[in-house]
């Protein structure tokens, strides 16, 4: 199956982001060692801080109060300037909807917030402007799927010339990632990142949830609802890096030069969805709520390319993996792997 989506997010994502709010959450603390380290500019410039690969902007609300909080803590005058980044087919309305709403972050006077509509695997900002760069649940994205997956549309299931393929791709993109940030941070700067990670087995966490999204992706096919050549088209472009493939350029080449790993944490989240289902017993909120997150965090990949599905193919989706969930309700949980690293921008221009 070949490259069909670009990694944008449904419209629903914020109300469906529980799973990605559990990845910002388990890095606070790091961010908080962040930006006590982070030099604050003494100068009535302000603090600049990039939230990279930030969708609806509802999970990037307690770590922006956080930053404008640890800044204000350190001097009540500088200003704090929030650039919320992702690619161009984001829905940024959404995003200035929720950092200007009821519970947004910009209502204090010297808080502003922009958006910047490019990828994270280009430049976004000029040479040593940032002080912080912060991330979540967004660079398991690739810039591109290099070559079809036989037989399934999610990367941890790829093998042979399609898993070396994607290996590759990832390694580059994030090699671009870093690159680009180690241009754009000031000394001292920091980069946090909470990134889609894998066990040494290339394992997510969410395989068992990606099988029943291929065997209902497979139903429709069987049931008319989609064209076959569709679902050989379809792939989910992800890659979830082992911590070896995330530390390794940071660990020797430019880019060990050029930054100080400062502390890494392999994490496996907790299923939220999985925990309420354990606590109030109900199924079908369970189900429906484990389909409306898929389909909010991959439908746009799976059904809105090119060559799209055809209406309705992701309403039928969304309600027959529900129904899946419904009678496998464990294999529909997903306990994502993630990676949280902390690295200084050192002064070696
Ligand atoms: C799962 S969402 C995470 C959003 C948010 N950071 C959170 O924690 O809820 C992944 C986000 O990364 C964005 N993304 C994917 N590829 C990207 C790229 N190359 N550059 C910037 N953002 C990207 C997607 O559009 C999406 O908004």
């Amino acid at each position: 199956m070949s490259g069909s989506g670009t990694g944008v997010m449904g419209g629903d994502y914020g109300r469906h982001a529980a799973a990605q709010h559990a990845g910002a959450q388990a890095a606070s603390a790091m961010l908080g060692r962040a930006l006590a380290a982070v030099p604050v500019p003494g100068d009535g410039r302000a603090f600049r801080a990039a939230d990279l690969g930030c969708a609806s902007g509802a999970n990037a609300l307690e770590p922006m109060r956080q930053v404008v909080a640890a800044v204000r803590g350190r001097d009540g005058s500088v200003p704090v300037w929030v650039t919320h980044t992702d690619i161009p087919g984001n829905d940024f309305n959404a995003l200035f909807a929720t950092v200007t709403g009821p519970g947004g972050y910009t209502r204090e006077p010297g808080v502003f917030a922009c958006a910047q509509a490019r990828s994270f695997y280009e430049r976004l900002f000029p040479a040593g402007e940032l002080h912080l760069a912060w991330s979540t649940i967004a660079v398991h994205w690739l810039s591109r799927v290099p070559r079809p997956i036989d037989g399934h549309v999610y990367s941890s299931r790829s093998t042979g010339a399609a898993r070396d393929a994607l290996r590759a791709q990832s390694a580059a993109d994030w090699s671009d990632f870093l690159e680009h940030r180690a241009a754009e941070l000031a000394p001292g700067g920091q980069l946090v990142v909470v990134g889609g990670a894998a066990t040494d087995d290339g394992l997510s966490g969410a395989e068992g949830l990606f099988d029943l999204a291929l065997a209902e992706l497979e139903a429709l096919v069987a049931a008319g609802g989609m064209a076959e050549d569709r679902l050989a088209a379809m792939t989910v472009p992800t890659w979830n890096r082992t911590t070896a493939e995330f530390l390794e350029p940071l660990r020797s080449g430019p880019l060990a030069k050029a930054f100080r790993l400062e502390e890494h944490e392999f994490v496996v989240l907790a299923d939220p969805m999985w925990l309420r289902f354990a606590a109030d017993g109900d199924l079908d909120a369970y189900a429906h709520e484990v389909a409306a997150s898929f389909t909010a965090a991959f439908g746009p990949s799976l059904f809105a390319g090119p060559a799209a599905a055809g209406p309705g193919a992701a309403a039928r989706f969304e309600a027959g993996l529900a129904a899946r969930v419904r009678t496998q309700p464990e294999a529909g949980a997903a306990r994502w792997r993630v990676q949280l690293l902390r690295a200084t921008r050192l002064d070696a221009r």
